[in-house]
């Protein structure tokens, strides 16, 4: 598949655990993000899960090392240009991410595949900003990306069968199983599972029981591993709401829009497990 330097593109959630993932499985990894104080905070973090590793013994201090030696942070999108495959894990913002390949396209070399891990934005309206839409694939994670054994691999009309080959190859090379989907809003899981969520919190607003028994319920009735609130602070509040707007805007089911107490927690900056509270408080 001829990728052996990877870029990834944003250092949060998503993009600190592609980058684990990848500097894990061999690969040597670049990471941006918009500023120093970012960078530190998804560096720290990847060395946090790392240390947790060492001290479980999953992996011994010297491996530690070697993954930690094979990633290097930039702030830089120019020190992007020399990798095989660069992965955009930006905020879900079709215009932040359209700027951000308009970029990218302009200083990596046309043989450089692009991907894009959204959850919903369909890939070929990030593709088409580039002169490169059949090196252009999606490759939609699952968080936390070291654990979850997903990959849905994005073809979108325009992608070329050795940029479908390469991409189903390198999730496989990263120890994940891909599942193959077209280019459509919400791809297969996030098409099935937000309805679910959301109704959750219709359940919680219409104050059928407590988010706790709501949890529990969903998690020893259907043997779950995590109830659907607790989820929703795990995804993030705010990528949750982003992600209801494309899937209500695509397909214009009511059960795609978000429910008010989503928006009202959002507002209030209130966005999960990130920024301390959400449906819960941590
Ligand atoms: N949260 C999830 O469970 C989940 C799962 C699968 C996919 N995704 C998708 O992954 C993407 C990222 O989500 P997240 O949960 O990691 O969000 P996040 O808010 O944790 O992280 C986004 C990061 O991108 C950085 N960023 C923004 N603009 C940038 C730029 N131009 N260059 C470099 N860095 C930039 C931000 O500073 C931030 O650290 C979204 O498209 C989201 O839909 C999220």
């Amino acid at each position: 598949m001829g990728i052996r330097k990877v870029g990834v593109v944003g250092c949060g959630l998503m993009g600190s655990g592609i980058v684990q993932t990848a500097a894990s499985c061999g690969f040597e990894v670049k990471v941006r993000e918009v500023n120093d104080q970012f960078l530190a905070k998804g560096l720290s973090k990847i060395e946090g899960v790392l240390a947790g590793a060492v001290k479980k013994e999953k992996m011994t201090a010297a491996e530690k090392d070697a993954v930690m030696a094979r990633i290097s942070g930039t702030t830089r999108v120019e020190d992007l240009a020399d990798c095989d495959l660069v992965i955009e894990a930006v905020n879900e913002n079709v215009e932040l991410k359209q700027d951000l390949w308009r970029r990218l396209d302009a200083l990596c070399p046309a043989t450089t595949l692009f991907a894009s891990n959204t959850s919903s934005i369909p890939i070929r309206v990030q593709a088409q900003v580039t002169a490169r839409p059949d090196r252009f694939v999606g490759l939609h994670f699952f968080n936390p990306v070291p654990v979850m054994k997903l990959v849905e691999v994005i073809r979108a009309e325009t992608t070329s069968e050795a940029t479908y080959q390469a991409a189903m190859e390198f999730s496989k090379a990263l120890g994940k199983t891909p599942v193959t989907c077209i280019d459509t809003a919400g791809f297969i899981v996030n098409r099935l599972l937000v309805p679910y969520l959301f109704d959750a919190v219709r359940a919680l607003e219409a104050g059928i029981a407590t988010a706790e028994d709501i949890d529990t319920g969903m998690k020893l009735g259907c043997g779950h591993p995590m109830g659907p609130l607790a989820l929703l602070d795990f995804v993030g509040l705010d990528t949750a709401l982003a992600i209801s707007h494309i899937l209500f805007d695509a397909f214009g089911f009511p059960h795609y829009k978000a429910p008010k107490l989503l928006e009202k927690l959002v507002s209030e900056g209130k966005l999960g497990r990130k920024s301390g509270e959400g449906i819960y408080k941590y």
